[in-house]
């Protein structure tokens, strides 16, 4: 019937199962960026504040520079066909790696400059309280620093979805090139990229949302 047919449709297949790549891609690569930048920017601010961490600060800002000075889909690239060139790897594992590196550098600076915001008496602080310097940075700082730095974050995570539909440089069928293959095939372009534009916009539509829900909920909790 027409509802099986609808839903059978190859066309939509390559939509929806795009959509499902893109979307682990993004997800796995979030959280891969978010820890490794944290490490970073807690690393590069130890080095700032108390001049300890010299040689992991001095790797630490060769590690950024080195991701920020190059595009990212060559860093893809040499991901796939470089490093993992010799043995057979999942695209999306590929995928998440290069993307979530890519990701951690921006994160670093965008926390980094979070935790040079707060006010160094916020460190004395937690050293009255007994804390070393540890436990500051978790229970006082980052904390803190994490409030003011959330629409910095919402805006990478926005740049991390939309920058995996360069995933099709490694034939991984995300959600773009899934489009593509449409266009491709069906000699209609139209069609299957707005369909694609309209997706990632819903999408990042309905993760703007998300963060300033967020957003307005930590501030409510500030007294
Ligand atoms: N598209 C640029 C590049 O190829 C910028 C990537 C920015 N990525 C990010 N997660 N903020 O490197």
């Amino acid at each position: 019937n027409f509802v099986n047919n609808f839903i059978d449709d190859q066309r939509w297949r390559y939509i929806w199962d795009g959509l499902g790549v893109t979307l682990q891609v993004t997800f796995f690569a979030l959280i891969l960026g978010v820890i490794l930048g944290f490490l970073l920017a807690v690393i590069r601010a130890t080095y700032d504040k108390t001049g300890k961490l010299k040689v992991l600060n001095f790797i630490s800002q060769l590690y950024i520079t080195i991701i920020r000075g190059t595009p990212v889909v060559v860093q893809l690239l040499i991901i796939f066909f470089v490093i993992f060139g010799s043995v057979n790897i999942s695209k999306i594992i590929v995928a998440i790696l290069a993307f979530g590196f890519n990701s951690s550098a921006y994160v670093a600076e965008i926390v980094r400059s979070g935790i040079m915001s707060i006010d160094k008496g916020q460190f004395e602080a937690g050293r009255s309280l007994g804390f070393n310097y540890v436990q500051t940075m978790i229970y006082i700082i980052l904390p803190q620093a994490f409030k003011n730095i959330l629409p910095a974050l919402g805006n990478e995570f926005i740049v991390l979805l939309k920058e995996t539909s360069v995933s099709g440089y490694i034939a991984l069928q995300d959600l773009t090139r899934g489009g593509d293959i449409i266009r491709s095939r069906t000699y209609n372009a139209f069609m299957p990229l707005i369909a694609v534009a309209l997706i990632y916009l819903t999408m990042v539509l309905i993760f703007t949302k998300l963060v300033n829900m967020l957003e307005r909920r930590l501030r409510n909790s500030e007294h």
